[in-house]
């Protein structure tokens, strides 16, 4: 018989089914509650919450553990492709040899933009930050293909917008770049690999040749397996939540682009550099930033520090702080940014203040540093994220469609004004 839990309300009792996930996660089913009880729950910021079932990405914060498709993130990091791991993500299982290969071959088909697109970037400011571009640009790719708005959509068209999506994101991302440092933009290249592209467009130049160095693309390549996705974490579930009302994968995917963006989520990546760089000009030692992220009348956080679900340690940082260390090495760089965080690390896991909370170095906190030795510019770091985690949206998307899932509404307890009698303003 399956489990239930009781719950009493004035005395009266009622049996609520218990939900196990396969790695035996407990869930109580609450969907008739309110029906039932005329109760709804309360829990701000869903810290409790369980908003769907998944069957993509698994992780155990108090253990560290963290896979995709039950495959675990270790050895994904460690062996396979990026676009191998999109196919894992999007389609549930890694790809044969056949279908790799047409997989990329799609993907490779469909990187270059219509022209009227990078006429778009000419009218954004210089100092645009690239997440405003790439999250705009996104959304206007559903205008391009009007098709893809269509509520009864094929298979075949929604696997052609995935791969337009994916082969179209690098070029998006690059082109809001190179316009930053009003550079002319470089097409796409078909004989790159996804990530080797990706850097050609990035960092080629009318002056000089440039040939994509192997350590960076396979830093890049690491970085963007580590990234691609974290279950139900804030843009997943706002493309969950967009695409519930329907709206095309464009739409959503670009929701998911602007909630990454904020600098609790995926923008901390941009902030941790900036905050090492703030420590090292400051000069007055680590101790006084710690006393600060300590005090509660004081808004400065360790950037990098906590997890919402990681209470131990975020297996994707162990990962990227032994990346930093091989890239900083093979390219012969010294940062000494990087010195500055290994030291706020080691005060910081001392310390009963971040000990006690559970706070830990999380997935941004090493990732800026590969950014920078890789030359890319701080402001693209979440933007670097966003092409990461594009399969975890598409696959939370495409799941969440396949179940049919009710549009995203959650309820409130209202604490206003009770009803009161509008007064004409003369009168007031
Ligand atoms: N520095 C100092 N104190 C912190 C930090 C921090 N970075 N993070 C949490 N705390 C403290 C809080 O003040 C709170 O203390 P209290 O219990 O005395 O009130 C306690 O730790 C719990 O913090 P919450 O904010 O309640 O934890 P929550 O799970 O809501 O937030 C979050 C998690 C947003 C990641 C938070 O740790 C944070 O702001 N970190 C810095 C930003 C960051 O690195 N974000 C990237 C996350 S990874 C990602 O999105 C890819």
């Amino acid at each position: 018989m399956s489990k239930t839990v009781q719950l009493i309300i004035d005395n009266k009792s009622y049996e609520l089914p218990v939900v196990e996930g396969s790695e035996n996660e407990k869930a109580i089913d609450i969907s008739k509650l309110r029906a039932q009880t005329g109760y709804i729950t309360l829990d701000t910021g869903y810290k409790n919450t369980g908003a769907t079932k998944s069957g993509i990405t698994f992780l155990d914060g108090e253990k560290g553990i963290l896979s995709y498709r039950g495959y675990p993130i270790e050895q994904l990091a460690e062996k396979a492709d990026f676009l191998e791991v999109c196919y894992l993500l999007i389609y549930g299982d890694l790809p044969s040899t056949k279908e790799f290969n047409a997989f990329k071959e799609n993907i490779t088909n469909h990187t270059l933009i219509h022209e009227d697109m990078r006429i778009f970037l000419d009218a954004y400011p210089t100092k645009a930050h690239p997440m405003g571009i790439l999250s705009a640009a996104v959304c206007t790719l559903s205008t391009f293909y009007p098709e893809s708005q269509k509520q009864n959509r094929s298979d075949e068209a929604v696997d052609l917008t995935i791969q337009r999506l994916l082969a179209k994101l690098p070029t998006l991302a690059a082109w809001a770049y190179k316009n930053s440092i009003g550079h002319p933009v470089n097409y796409p290249k078909n004989k790159y690999s996804y990530c080797e592209n990706f850097l050609n467009m990035m960092f080629a130049m009318p002056a000089f040749d440039y040939e994509p160095d192997p350590v960076v693309v396979n830093a890049l390549n690491k970085l963007l397996i580590l990234h691609a996705d974290h279950e139900q974490n804030c843009s997943a579930s706002t493309v969950r939540i967009v695409g519930s009302s329907q709206a095309n994968l464009y739409a959503s995917i670009s929701s998911g682009v602007s909630a990454l963006w904020g600098p609790l989520h995926g923008g901390a990546n941009q902030a941790v550099i900036e905050m090492l760089e703030k420590i090292m000009v400051d000069g007055g030692g680590l101790m006084k930033w710690i006393n600060k992220a300590k005090d509660k009348d004081d808004s400065f956080r360790l950037m990098g520090f906590g997890h919402r679900v990681y209470k131990n340690f975020d297996p994707r940082a162990k990962i990227i702080k032994k990346a930093a260390d091989d890239v900083l090495n093979k390219l012969g760089i010294v940062d000494p940014v990087l010195d500055i965080a290994k030291e706020l690390e080691e005060v910081a896991l001392n310390d009963d203040y971040f000990k006690s909370r559970g706070l830990y170095p999380n997935v941004d906190f090493y990732s800026g540093i590969i950014y920078r030795a890789l030359g890319i510019p701080t402001e693209m770091f979440t933007v670097m994220f966003a092409m990461g985690r594009l399969p975890g949206w598409i696959a939370q998307w495409k799941e969440m469609m396949a179940d049919n899932q009710p549009i995203g509404r959650p309820r409130q307890i209202y604490t206003g004004s009770k009803e009161r009698d509008y007064s004409d303003i003369h009168k007031r």
